[in-house]
């Protein structure tokens, strides 16, 4: 089937006044949507109208990740807005804030650095009772973005590169500071889904020949910014692990591995202990 536009035939159900949910599954799986059952279910609670339906169906179709046809992505049971360009937040990073919330229940301050839409922020600050909450990007797509989804929760976002871009004021301060940084090898970047190739930013996929580039400068800048007894988490892959967890030890945090078989989530998790000067 060609991508439905406004200017193609419609296959008759769509031409009808009121919505079809069976011609919108048979449109998203004949485009090779892999779970046209539950994307049309979305697609058919968020479109007002039948021309927006259309529409819809017809950017999914096209090959739009289904976050950016709808505006939003769940994650931890939140709506966060996502826009093109930024970041789409992935469910395997609910376990980083799992993680964040097990270690620092009572966190008075986070940071969410590399926050990119500000799903982790977001979550944590959901979770958590009424924190300050920062919030950093290189990315001016993403700073929009995070505004956005952390205005309810007060949070602050700046625009920078990782800790020249948070005020000094939090210095020494920080509970939680949770960096989902870009952590793909360059060399990798191109067998990414195209989803992500397409539609998301190299900034935000690329970290560099070992994909561990930024997560290198976040650990070694973190023992600045924690207050004692605040942890720094990243999440990494399960082949980049050893050399993250490293990264944390070397910058002198007390550091663990968490991982999540039915995410395929891997978390380092470092601690900068009470005593450290
Ligand atoms: C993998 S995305 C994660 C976004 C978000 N934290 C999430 O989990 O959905 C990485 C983000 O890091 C940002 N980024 C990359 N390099 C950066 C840097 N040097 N300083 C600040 N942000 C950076 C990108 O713009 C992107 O938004």
């Amino acid at each position: 089937m060609p991508p439905l536009s406004s200017s193609s035939p419609l296959p008759s159900p769509f031409s009808a006044s009121l919505p079809c949910p069976d011609a919108v599954v048979a449109a998203l799986r004949t485009a090779g949507c892999v779970f046209a059952e539950d994307e049309a279910e979305l697609i058919l609670a968020t479109a007002r109208t039948a021309g927006e339906l259309l529409a819809l169906v017809d950017r999914r179709v096209s090959g739009l990740p289904l976050e950016l046809v709808l505006g939003w992505a769940g994650f931890r049971g939140l709506r966060i807005a996502v826009a093109p360009g930024v970041f789409v937040p992935r469910r395997r990073t609910e376990f980083l804030v799992t993680e964040a919330l097990a270690q620092a229940p009572d966190a008075a301050v986070v940071v969410d650095l590399c926050c990119g839409s500000g799903a982790v922020g977001a979550a944590l600050a959901a979770a958590l009772d009424r924190p300050e909450v920062h919030a950093a990007d290189v990315d001016p797509a993403a700073v929009h973005c995070a505004r956005g989804n952390l205005a309810d929760a007060g949070g602050r976002v700046y625009a920078g590169d990782l800790f020249d871009a948070l005020p000094d004021t939090v210095r020494g301060r920080v509970d939680i500071l949770a960096a989902n940084v870009p952590y793909v090898p360059t060399g990798e970047v191109p067998l990414l889904p195209a989803e992500a190739r397409d539609h998301e930013p190299l900034v935000a996929l690329d970290g560099g020949a070992d994909g561990l580039d930024v997560l290198r400068r976040v650990a070694a800048g973190a023992p600045d910014w924690l207050a004692p007894g605040g942890c720094l988490l990243v999440e990494t892959s399960e082949r980049q692990a050893p050399a993250a967890v490293d990264a944390f030890t070397r910058a002198g945090l007390a550091t663990r591995l968490a991982v999540c078989e039915e995410l395929y989530a891997h978390v380092v998790i470092g601690v900068r202990e009470p005593g450290l000067g």
